[in-house]
């Protein structure tokens, strides 16, 4: 178990194999007997939803379900605005609650809900994919779309508890695994020590479901205490973005070929090959981090750095400061740095992207 503490609230994330079995309890210990609903999806929904209910009303929660179509889509006012609807119908007050159950979709969208109903209410997280697993249940952001525009309108709003049983990636899809194991070997390098040795002995996708519990901790581990330090992203956290300022504007690029966690793949390698013109990164450490992204089938590299559209979509990069992008570069294997790095400097700096 990690607790994350922070300035205006402390919660726990749970990570044990089997947890998804006794859900009711497991709320019952933060949760009084209340009215609650749980947010899906319809793929999650269709493996987990009936036995999360039955866990829930076995504790005495009186339960009501959304679930919402699955994908990038369900991120929307709309479904912001339908799930609100029927929680005022249903006679929802702020002493009810929220619970999410599915992947980064259907957490960010149930956080979302949750942040602005009748202008906040109780959240619980429960992490189905790995992405979730790692990334997005932790931390606190929560966020829908506008139009093509990720992301655009959310706040920063914590749950009360994160359950994380690794049982559900059995039936998660192979991409969408090896795509959230992909933040996982981000972490570890951000990290460096026994995590960067750990990622270095993964060397197949069974490897990776072999160790789950261990690689999900770690990087809870590590996310949870950037945040504790950082939680509004004024500073520390921005190191989180390592490889996600060129591994966004590819993935934008490629219009849904590449999962995020692949863009970011590449986007970590690219800005390697970057720093190492400058000297701030040795060709050691990229080679290091492709070989851990190579070895789970995780795309390197792309020609579509370096286009002119790449840069278009590095300017409108929300992370771009007045002309200027906060680069994320490893001096070392576990010390990230950030490099203040103008726009009109990009296309010179990323001429060193290799693409065999
Ligand atoms: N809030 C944050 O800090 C944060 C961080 C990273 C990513 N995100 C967001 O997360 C989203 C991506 O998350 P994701 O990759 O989990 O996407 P997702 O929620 O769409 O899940 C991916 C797919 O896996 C399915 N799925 C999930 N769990 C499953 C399981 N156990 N078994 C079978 N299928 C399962 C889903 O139905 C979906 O089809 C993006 O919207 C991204 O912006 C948010």
């Amino acid at each position: 178990m990690i607790t994350v503490t922070l300035p205006n609230k402390t919660y726990d994330v749970k990570i044990e194999m089997g947890l998804g079995r006794k859900i009711g309890t497991e709320i019952q210990q933060v949760w009084s007997k209340r009215k609650v609903i749980v947010i899906t999806d319809e793929q999650v929904g269709d493996l987990y939803l009936h036995t999360t209910v039955s866990e829930l009303q076995k504790a005495d929660y009186d339960v009501i379900t959304a679930t919402v179509p699955v994908g990038e889509k369900s991120k929307s006012l709309k479904f912001v605005g339908e799930i609100i609807q029927t929680m005022a119908d249903s006679g929802f007050t702020r002493g009810d609650g929220v619970i999410a159950l599915g992947g980064g979709v259907v957490g960010d969208l149930s956080g979302t809900v949750a942040s602005l109903y009748m202008r906040g209410i109780a959240f619980i997280q429960i992490a189905t994919s790995m992405t979730a697993m790692v990334d997005s249940s932790v931390g606190g952001k929560t966020a829908v779309n506008l139009g093509k525009v990720k992301n655009i309108i959310g706040s920063f709003y914590q749950p009360d508890l994160v359950l994380i049983d690794p049982i559900f990636l059995n039936s998660l899809s192979e991409r969408n695994l090896v795509e959230g194991y992909g933040e996982v070997v981000k972490c570890s390098a951000l990290e460096g020590g026994d995590f960067f040795d750990l990622t270095g002995n993964i060397n197949s996708v069974d490897d990776i479901l072999a160790n789950a519990s261990e690689l999900i901790e770690r990087s809870v581990n590590f996310k949870a205490n950037v945040v504790m330090k950082d939680e509004k992203e004024s500073n520390l956290r921005r190191i989180l973005n390592f490889g996600h300022t060129l591994g966004h504007a590819i993935e934008l690029l490629a219009d849904g070929k590449l999962m995020h966690g692949e863009a970011v793949a590449i986007g970590m390698v690219s800005i390697c090959q970057c720093f190492e013109k400058t000297n701030v990164t040795s060709n050691d450490i990229t080679q290091a981090i492709k070989k851990r992204l190579l070895a789970v089938g995780l795309p390197t590299e792309s020609n579509l750095i370096g286009t002119p559209a790449f840069f278009d979509h590095l300017k409108n990069d929300k992370k771009n400061d007045h002309g200027t992008l906060n680069l994320v570069a490893l001096k070392k294997i576990g010390q990230p740095v950030i490099v203040p790095t103008k726009l009109t400097e990009m296309p010179d700096f990323v001429s060193a992207v290799t693409v065999k």
